[in-house]
């Protein structure tokens, strides 16, 4: 991880606002070019800020909501859980028990590249195999070329292609998938060492 202090830690309601800055200044940052400019323009971080205080109030495990805190500042998140039904449908395992899935997964883009994406993905991970999870899916924008880098990078297997509509435009996803968690968990424990 990086050299300076940063903690993850489970989210707290008080971090609302920060999750908000983070996701609307990377999506900003990451997905020009990959989604329309109307649709980064009408990001709202007040809404989003909104958002995340009620969905905070109806997490509970095995749903985990982590956040990087660097000096007490929000630097990233990743929030996972159950995997979503059209998630595990469209890479075979509908109807499987033992499916993890990150939802969101974001590094303030002024902190990226310092091992804090693995280190929220590494938490989430082990959150969920601690609750019995045995395989973990993640649905990224097919046109993410930064983002299906890092999940490649960690052994992510690529499946087909999923039609998906975002700001209005065609946006389509691509899901990766570890069939083995412990193997994911294991291969960031080594990079990161
Ligand atoms: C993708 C993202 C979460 C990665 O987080 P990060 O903190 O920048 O990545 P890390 O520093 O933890 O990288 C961990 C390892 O993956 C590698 N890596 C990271 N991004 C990579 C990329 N695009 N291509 C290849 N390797 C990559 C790093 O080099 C590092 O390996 P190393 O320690 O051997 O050098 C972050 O860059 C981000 O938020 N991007 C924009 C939004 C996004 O794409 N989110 C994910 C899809 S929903």
């Amino acid at each position: 991880m990086a050299e300076f202090d940063i903690r993850v830690r489970t989210a707290e309601p008080s971090d609302a606002i920060g999750l908000a800055r983070v996701q609307v200044e990377t999506w900003r940052d990451a997905y020009v070019g990959v989604l329309s400019d109307d649709a980064l323009i009408d990001l709202d971080e007040m809404q989003a800020a909104v958002r995340w205080t009620r969905m905070m109030g109806a997490i509970a495990a095995p749903e985990r909501l982590a956040v990087a805190d660097h000096d007490g500042q929000v630097v990233g998140f990743a929030h996972g859980g159950v995997s979503r039904r059209a998630v595990a449908k469209v890479l075979g395992w509908d109807g499987a028990v033992g499916v993890g899935e990150v939802y969101a997964l974001y590094v303030d883009p002024n902190y990226q590249g310092m091992g804090i994406g693995r280190a929220l993905l590494a938490d989430v991970a082990r959150r969920l195999a601690t609750h019995g999870f045995d395989s973990l899916a993640i649905l990224t924008l097919e046109k993410n070329r930064h983002g299906r880098r890092f999940y490649e990078a960690l052994g992510g297997a690529a499946g087909d292609t999923v039609p998906s509509v975002v700001g209005g435009l065609p946006a389509d996803q691509i899901p990766y998938f570890w069939p083995d968690l412990s193997y994911l968990v294991q291969r960031i424990e080594t990079a990161a060492s």
